[in-house]
């Protein structure tokens, strides 16, 4: 109801005037929350999500940090779970953004003032497919019926040099003035940025995906543009929507991998045009997809310092780059 978000509102502000502060890149303003470094603009929601959103056992999580292949996997899944009631010449991926197909907790669903009712309600409304949502809070912060349902996590992970180049491109898309350099990877690596500290992110999901490799699936983006026929088959068994032998001799998943490919998504007029978000337009979301450029970017001495870095913040726990 209204007067719960009121309070909240309130509650919330009183916890950001209690929080760290910090400046993420081009002076977004940011606050330590829950161990992560939040954008303060969407404080607000992810408390609100933790606080109301009602996890059921057939959602499945798309969880991400920022520009790894967010876009990419929203819509491969929504293609494998709708993919008895759509084809690649009908699917609503053809006239509307990935983005607007699967919605954000935190961005998007628990944006507005009022509750949205179907997504605070414990009662599990009877559907043939599954709910897909969509988020970029950490493992540590999701809502804890996320964690307690028997709802699906698939993360996708990206190289972090990738990450850095992808979203200084994104941020950057309308303003030519500034140049990337070295200092965008320094801060990035230090953690204060936007959902970071980014190695806390990936961390938080691939250790959850070791304990409980049924709950969440950790992808990686890298590997998905290799070979994406192995990576969709091992999605859809993990989703719970196999693909069968026939539909794979059918050309099935080529078929999907097909559609959801950088090319043909970012050839599609919804996808050229429009604003999903007030701040970003639809085409921002695709740009060249290419995997090992953000080393590109850096002298061999800092290179070699930065993945020195990186070796000991993920150091013992098995995931490398
Ligand atoms: P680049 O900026 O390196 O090109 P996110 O979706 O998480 O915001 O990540 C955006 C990145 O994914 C961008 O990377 C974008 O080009 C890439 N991307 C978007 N759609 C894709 C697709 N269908 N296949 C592969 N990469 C995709």
């Amino acid at each position: 109801s209204f007067s719960e978000t009121e309070d909240l509102d309130q509650e919330v502000q009183e916890l950001l005037s209690s929080l760290p502060k910090g400046k993420g890149w081009f002076g977004a303003d940011l606050c330590q929350c829950q161990g992560f470094w939040c954008q303060t603009n969407f404080l607000r929601n992810v408390i609100c999500s933790q606080r109301f959103f009602q996890s059921h056992d057939q959602d499945i999580i798309l969880a991400s940090f920022p520009k790894s292949g967010t876009t990419w996997l929203k819509a491969l899944i929504f293609s494998i779970v709708n993919r008895s009631r759509y084809t690649s010449s009908n699917t609503p991926l053809l006239t509307s953004s990935p983005h607007k197909l699967v919605s954000f907790l935190e961005l998007d669903l628990f944006d507005k003032k009022e509750l949205p009712i179907d997504l605070i309600s414990t009662t599990r409304t009877p559907s043939t497919s599954p709910r897909l949502f969509a988020t970029h809070i950490p493992y540590s912060s999701l809502p804890e019926s996320i964690k307690k349902s028997n709802c699906r996590i698939v993360y996708i992970c990206r190289n972090p040099f990738d990450v850095v180049v992808s979203w200084f491109h994104f941020l950057t898309q309308h303003k030519h003035a500034e140049k990337l350099d070295e200092e965008h990877f320094e801060s990035f690596f230090k953690g204060e940025v936007a959902g970071g500290p980014f190695w806390d992110h990936v961390l938080g999901f691939w250790k959850e995906s070791l304990e409980r490799p049924h709950k969440v699936s950790f992808l990686m983006y890298d590997d998905m543009k290799e070979d994406i026929v192995t990576h969709l088959k091992r999605l859809a068994e993990f989703i719970g929507y196999p693909f069968s032998t026939e539909e794979e001799t059918q050309g099935v998943i080529r078929e999907i991998a097909t559609l959801c490919s950088l090319k043909s998504l970012k050839d599609l007029e919804v996808n050229k045009s429009g604003n999903y978000l007030p701040d970003h337009a639809n085409n921002s979301f695709f740009r060249k997809g290419k995997v090992g450029e953000g080393v590109n970017y850096l002298s061999s001495s800092t290179k070699q310092r930065l993945e020195n870095v990186m070796q000991e913040k993920l150091s013992g726990s098995g995931l490398t780059f």
